[in-house]
């Protein structure tokens, strides 16, 4: 899909709000709440945003972009882009769709994770579902959309700052009903923590939906090990500054994947042998146990060799 992006507006001195419309005369299509747009910006890569989708309506596509000082270029690139230029995307996808019914939800994001839940919200108050919207961040002035939301979403959004009003998350967690769905969007430190208290206060892990918002980074110590594909014995040697995804890419190996962050779970592979690492935030605590599956965009190996079923 080509298409030009029409306006944008400052949400904080780091968030731009970008409002894009299709280049040609034809309507964008429709997307659920969760959903995300997938932008190619070139020799930067490929890089996704959450569909942003307020109760008023509007036929144009908007996404929030937060420009990461120490990030790889992405949200540099988005921000470069002027208003009138054309930029390329995939139609909308959901890795993170709300699961229909009548089961209270809560809805929990950190920082620019908020992106996904102002749709969820929007779409969760036009059904007339219960829900409760609880936003956390380092303060206030940099966290986008607070008026808007205090606007449209009234007492169903609470507000934190880690200094000043910390989120309590054992006493969240512990507050709502067992049956309550729970969708987490943020860095992986709020993430974590918001699982395990979850966990803890009886909520099922298949009630707790994820997306995490940083991309993969290598961490001191990793190494080098190799892939072998199965299915063609092709062995790849995965560097210690690559990812699975990246190595196998280059070697021309044609992979599935979406997120790059281990939240979505479209680039699963079965593990035939050898012992990953997990980095993901996808597999429940037994699959990671079991060392039978594994995320290859983000997870690694703490073998010398992984046999991966592709
Ligand atoms: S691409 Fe999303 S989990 Fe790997």
């Amino acid at each position: 899909m080509k298409l030009i992006l029409e306006q944008v507006e400052a949400a904080t001195d780091l968030i731009r709000v970008m409002t894009f419309r299709p280049a040609t005369d034809v309507a964008l299509p429709d997307y659920t709440a969760g959903a995300h747009l997938e932008f190619d910006l070139g020799s930067v890569g490929k890089r996704s945003y959450s569909l942003i989708d307020w109760p008023t309506e509007s036929d144009l596509y908007t996404v929030a972009v937060q420009h990461e000082v120490t990030g790889d270029g992405g949200s540099r690139a988005m921000h470069a882009l002027r208003v009138g230029e054309a930029i390329e995307a995939t139609e909308p996808q959901n890795n993170f769709p709300l699961i229909d019914g009548d089961k209270p939800v809560l809805l929990l994001a950190g920082g620019i994770g908020i992106t996904p839940m102002i749709s969820m919200a929007t779409h969760l108050q036009k059904q007339e579902r219960p829900f409760q919207l609880h936003y956390t961040g380092r303060d206030v002035s940099r966290m986008g959309f607070t008026e808007t939301l205090k606007s449209e979403f009234n007492n169903a959004v609470s507000f934190y700052e880690d200094n000043r009003k910390p989120l309590e998350l054992g006493q969240l967690m512990s507050s709502l009903a067992l049956d309550t769905l729970v969708y987490l969007c943020g860095p992986r430190g709020m993430i974590d923590a918001a699982r395990n208290a979850a966990v803890e206060a009886g909520i099922s892990e298949q009630a707790i939906h994820i997306e995490l918002f940083t991309i993969a980074e290598s961490r001191d110590g990793d190494t080098a090990f190799e892939v072998e594909v199965s299915s063609t014995g092709q062995v790849v040697k995965v560097e210690a500054d690559q990812t699975i995804i990246e190595a196998l890419e280059a070697a021309g190996v044609d992979v599935m994947y979406d997120c790059q962050r281990g939240d979505c779970g479209i680039c699963q592979c079965d593990v035939i042998s050898g012992i990953p690492d997990h980095r993901d935030v996808v597999l429940s605590d037994a699959e990671r146990a079991s060392g039978s599956v594994m995320q290859i965009c983000v997870s690694r190996a703490k073998s010398a060799r992984l046999v991966i079923d592709l």
